[in-house]
């Protein structure tokens, strides 16, 4: 294979990022299709990246036999469905997070992925690929900290983007505050643990905004778990983040502490004036995390160019949905519950 035929559904804010990446930055990569259900967008995508097919039916594009693969980029909601699908017809699958919303479609994925063993599928769990992650992987790896017994968790939105997302969530299934915010953070857990989580306390709470009450999600929560090697996690979760996008990670070892994003600074300048010293906050996903994005839309290409598997599999998909689903359903119904179950 010369390269990678890919096309690209969801043509939204993520969508409209891999897109970028697919078309102009991925060697060995065409972006040759784009699919999303609202035409002007469509249009647009075509215009913007000079491909060839568009279509506002996904079916209508998996129809298509020049394309080698699908990179999924639709509403959480969708993603199991057009996994399924995509498997079926032969291509190759790469998925945003989450694998899904319930349990039981999450499984059926896992079953379809088992079924399709030619095919590479891929989750993306982007900030495996993002270089503080993967450096504070390699330095638990060569034992730097010792045994990692604890690791916290901040996944906050900017408090700007709050009445975007309350309109979304209105229209669409988020999967509630832990399946869509803390998916990564569950990832990041398993990944840096090597345990999958057995118990979770979940709590929560619609501090500025009421909606979030009425939608029966929380605007900020938190989650206790206990892993299956007595590993603690600790995972806070919001969407009021005053001063912008914080996403920070501390591990705690036997011998020692890694910190990822303490500040989440937007860049190294520094305004040291009337109002204090002052970093600029980075304000969103793409800021954050433009290289890891990049990073593992080119490993998706290159599995699929040298025929392996990349190191994000189904099962991580399943495992995270279930801590994601332990926690919504521990915040339902305020009780403690067994993940595993
Ligand atoms: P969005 O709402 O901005 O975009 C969704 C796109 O899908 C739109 O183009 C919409 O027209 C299209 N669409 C809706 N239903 C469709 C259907 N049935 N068939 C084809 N196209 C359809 O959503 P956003 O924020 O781009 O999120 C998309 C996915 O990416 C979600 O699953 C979300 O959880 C995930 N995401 C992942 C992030 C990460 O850090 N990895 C960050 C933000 C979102």
């Amino acid at each position: 294979m010369k390269s990678v035929k890919v096309g690209l559904v969801g043509l939204g804010r993520l969508g409209q990022q891999h897109g970028d990446n697919l078309a102009f930055r991925i060697p060995r990569c065409e972006l040759t299709a784009v699919c999303s259900v609202v035409e002007a967008e469509v249009k647009q995508a075509r215009e913007r990246w000079g491909v060839p097919y568009g279509y506002t039916s996904y079916e209508e594009m998996l129809a298509n036999e020049e394309l080698d693969a699908i990179f999924i980029a639709s509403p959480s909601g969708f993603h199991c469905e057009q996994i399924k699908k995509g498997l079926e017809k032969g291509f190759h699958v790469f998925c945003e997070k989450p694998l899904g919303l319930h349990l039981a479609e999450v499984r059926e994925v896992e079953n379809a992925v088992n079924r399709h063993k030619d095919q590479v599928f891929m989750l993306g769990f982007m900030r495996r690929y993002d270089p503080s992650y993967q450096a504070a992987k390699e330095k638990i790896n060569r034992g730097e900290i010792g045994e990692p017994v604890l690791i916290r968790c901040y996944g906050l939105d900017p408090a700007s983007q709050i009445d975007g997302f309350l309109a979304f969530a209105k229209a669409n299934d988020s999967g509630g505050l832990f399946l869509d915010m803390s998916i990564h953070d569950f990832d990041l857990a398993r990944w840096y643990l090597g345990a999958e989580a057995s118990e979770v306390w979940a709590i929560g709470g619609s501090y500025s905004r009421p909606e979030f009450a009425e939608l029966g999600d929380a605007e900020t929560g938190a989650a206790m778990v206990r892993f299956d090697n007595q590993a603690i996690g600790l995972f806070v979760a919001g969407r009021n983040c005053a001063h912008g996008y914080h996403i920070e990670t501390e591990i705690i070892g036997t011998k020692g502490t890694i910190r990822i994003g303490s500040i989440p600074e937007r860049n190294q300048a520094v305004v040291m004036n009337e109002h204090g010293v002052i970093h600029e906050c980075v304000q969103g996903f793409i800021e954050r995390f433009e290289q890891a994005y990049r990073a593992e839309a080119e490993e998706f290409i290159r599995c699929i160019l040298e025929g392996r598997k990349p190191d994000v599999t189904v099962k991580d998909g399943v495992e995270s949905t279930k801590l994601g689903y332990a926690c919504k359903q521990s915040f339902t119904t305020k009780t403690l519950i067994n993940v595993q179950e």
